[in-house]
């Protein structure tokens, strides 16, 4: 079967912004990573997960989501019928934070433009935020994950209209299992959320312009001649 020029496109101008990404100097993470950790997947995919930052394992190789919390997601994928293949996967911030901790404000505002050009790039449209951190920078509201987790949100990014899909953090469900059961639950909706989102609009009905009109009587049949 021929290439699709689109995806090859697409894939082309992922790898390249990666390539530039990887010598990224915006903040003071780069100082002590051992790599960029850019994003792995389908460049052309319709679902795209957000993390929060690369934890330890994803800094040695340089994957999102490679530790105990990446198997956690493999896992939930996997009851959806889906595999990382056939998804986008990124984080807020492309660097590792130094002993995990909490990325900080002018950290995000400094890398938020590498994902705001892969979101730009890739085309998703559906977007699942993983935890806070991702939730609250792409809907652009200070809700926590607590209040808004499970209910998809209509945003525009990148200017094209976007499902947001907020969803607890992996990593915080490893250890609690109520909120293992709700991540369970919410991801069971993102099969039907796919589809709402590539499915066409819904049709437009044309109504003629002109409605037709009775011929108008002559001038002789309103007796005026
Ligand atoms: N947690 C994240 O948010 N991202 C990763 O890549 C790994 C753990």
């Amino acid at each position: 079967m021929a290439a699709d020029p689109e995806a090859l496109n697409r894939r082309g101008a992922l790898a390249a912004y990666a390539t530039e990404t990887a010598a990224c100097t915006r903040c003071r993470l780069a100082e002590g990573r051992t790599q960029v950790v850019f994003g792995v997947g389908d460049p052309g995919a319709d679902l795209m997960f957000v993390g929060e930052a690369p934890g330890f394992h994803e800094d040695q190789q340089g994957y999102p989501f490679v530790g105990q919390a990446g198997k956690l997601l493999d896992k939930l994928l996997g009851g959806i019928g889906l595999t990382r293949e056939d998804v986008y996967i990124a984080n807020v911030i492309k660097c590792r934070p130094p002993g995990n901790r909490d990325p900080q404000a002018d950290e995000i505002q400094a890398c938020e433009g590498h994902l705001f050009r892969q979101l730009e790039l890739i085309e998703p449209k559906l977007v699942a935020t993983l935890g806070n951190f991702a939730t609250k920078l792409l809907s652009g509201k200070p809700h926590g994950i607590t209040r808004v987790h499970g209910r998809p949100q209509e945003t525009t990014l990148g200017g094209r209209p976007i499902t947001l899909y907020p969803l607890y953090h992996p990593a915080a469900a490893l250890y609690t299992p109520a909120m293992l059961r709700t991540l369970e639950d919410d991801f069971r909706r993102i099969p039907e959320l796919i589809a709402e989102g590539t499915s066409p609009p819904a049709q437009v009905i044309q109504f003629p312009t002109a409605v037709p009109q009775a011929p108008l009587p002559s001038a002789e049949q309103l007796g005026l001649f």
